[in-house]
């Protein structure tokens, strides 16, 4: 049988080949409540308008609330031979209330409808990740104010450099996240526009009201040129590509968690809730939730490359590649809250092992700048000199296999004369996070500030 919908001019049904590459209910029957929605706002509207009777469009709008409950509750039977949800959809409605059924798609076409309901379900899921990112924030906001003051290494090139305390790390990525909810809304601003009333390219000769659909349904006003309308993915692009960033800054959070509750740094322990064990060593507990936050950014990144690869050589306007965008979007938007959510229940279960921590920032010389600093402010020494100087001790320091504060006084006149016994006093960690006062800086007094006023911004939500 040739196809109901649009069968005029077929004479055979599809190979079944072709129903198998053409078909997307397996996954678009997701965004059916959008559907329905938008169908709703359009018939209205076109009562409003006259274009259909109010008779017709009551019909129409029961009918539809009928299959709402119908998927809803799981009695819905979706076909493949249908295609999609729309045409799922409009042909239940057509067996549940009969030819004023074939009414709705007036005006209409499946092109400017599903650029409306994927807008609607981008939208949502926008507002989701926006939330989730706040609650991500807060969680590591609440950390950092708890730890503040504690010290751990801070490292560059995964060396040690300069001690800086765990509050002021964690405050690191709430800065990142932040950022990250701020292209989040940046983007719901940007798409949030109403295609519907597009129809299949060029608008239509119905005396349509799009603004009022466009109000209907949350939109701030109908798209301004009808072939962008139906052929713009820019918004799911740009939702991907914010979700794209915001899985890396989780990656790396992540890769940080799986090196910190290494045997070998054990400066944290994760909960057994986000932990597990390993089928044959007994000892194991493994960081497998952070590591799967870590993975989950490549197939993240995968949807976002997929739908640039896919759009970039389509003419305007409409081409059933387009089609192709769903399966990816909700793989990546999907992954990116689960990543979220996971990421968020370690961070709130986190423990800091302090004394690990600090014991590990005294380690590698990592106040070698204080020492260089204090050179400079006491002795008045020219930065450079007072680095190569303190080189010459460190080296002292390497060659006899012991910490910084360990060479002895004599030793390090030995180098500089005018050294004084004070100098020990900036070469412990707690002495060297303390005095890094400057703005943005690692001392628990301006890390304790920054932690609160993160609270209290996040309190507002
Ligand atoms: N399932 C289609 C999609 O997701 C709906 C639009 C179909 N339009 C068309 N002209 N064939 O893109």
């Amino acid at each position: 049988m040739s196809n109901r919908m649009w069968g005029g001019r077929f004479a055979e049904g599809p190979d079944a080949i072709m129903e198998e590459i053409n078909a997307s209910i397996d996954y678009d029957r997701k965004i059916y409540k959008q559907d329905i929605d938008g169908s709703k706002a359009h018939v209205r509207m076109l009562a409003d308008r006259n274009i259909v009777t109010s008779d017709d469009a009551d019909k129409i709008v029961q009918g539809l609330d009928t299959i709402l409950s119908e998927i809803d509750s799981g009695n819905f039977k979706f076909s493949r031979a249908l295609e999609d949800i729309h045409m799922n959809i409009e042909a239940r409605l057509a067996e549940l209330i009969g030819p004023a059924a074939g009414r709705l798609h007036t005006a209409r076409s499946r092109n400017d409808q599903v650029a409306t309901d994927f807008r609607l379900w981008v939208r949502e899921t926008l507002d989701t990740l926006d939330l989730q990112l706040a609650e991500l924030m807060s969680a590591l906001a609440e950390k950092a104010e708890a730890y503040a003051g504690d010290v751990m290494p801070g490292f560059t090139h995964l060396q040690s450099a300069q001690p800086v305390t765990f509050g002021h790390h964690l405050l690191a990525y709430v800065e990142m996240f932040a950022r990250d909810r701020g292209r989040v809304r940046d983007a719901r601003k940007r798409m949030n526009e109403c295609p519907l009333g597009s129809a299949a390219l060029a608008g239509t000769s119905f005396p349509i009201d799009r603004k009022m659909t466009a109000e209907a349904l949350g939109f701030d006003r109908p798209t301004a040129n009808s072939l962008d309308g139906v052929s713009d993915r820019d918004f799911v692009i740009e939702a991907l590509a914010a979700a794209s960033l915001t899985a890396m800054h989780l990656s790396r959070l992540a890769e940080e968690i799986v090196v910190w509750c290494s045997a070998q740094f054990g400066f944290v322990k994760l909960s057994d809730k986000f932990s597990t064990g390993s089928s044959i060593m007994p000892q194991k507990k493994n960081p497998d939730a952070a590591e799967l936050v870590r993975a989950k950014t490549g197939r993240i990144y995968g949807s976002l490359q997929a739908l640039l690869v896919m759009m970039k050589g389509l003419p305007l306007a409409y081409s059933k590649d387009m089609q192709e965008d769903k399966e990816q979007a909700f793989d990546g938007l999907a992954s990116t809250s689960l990543a979220l959510a996971a990421m968020t229940g370690m961070v709130k279960d986190l423990e800091p092992v302090t004394k690990a921590m600090k014991k590990a920032a005294g380690s590698g010389y990592s106040t070698a700048t204080d020492l260089a600093d204090w050179l400079v402010r006491v002795l008045g020494m020219p930065f450079r000199d007072a680095h190569h100087v303190t080189g010459a001790i460190v080296a002292i320091a390497v060659d006899r296999g012991i910490e910084l504060h360990k060479v002895s006084l004599a030793e390090m006149q030995d180098v500089e004369p005018k050294i004084t016994q004070e100098v020990f006093s900036v070469l412990s960690v707690d002495k060297s996070v303390r005095s890094r006062t400057s703005y943005g800086g690692t001392s628990p007094v301006s890390v304790r500030k920054q932690a609160r006023r993160w609270l209290k911004e996040l309190s507002k939500i």
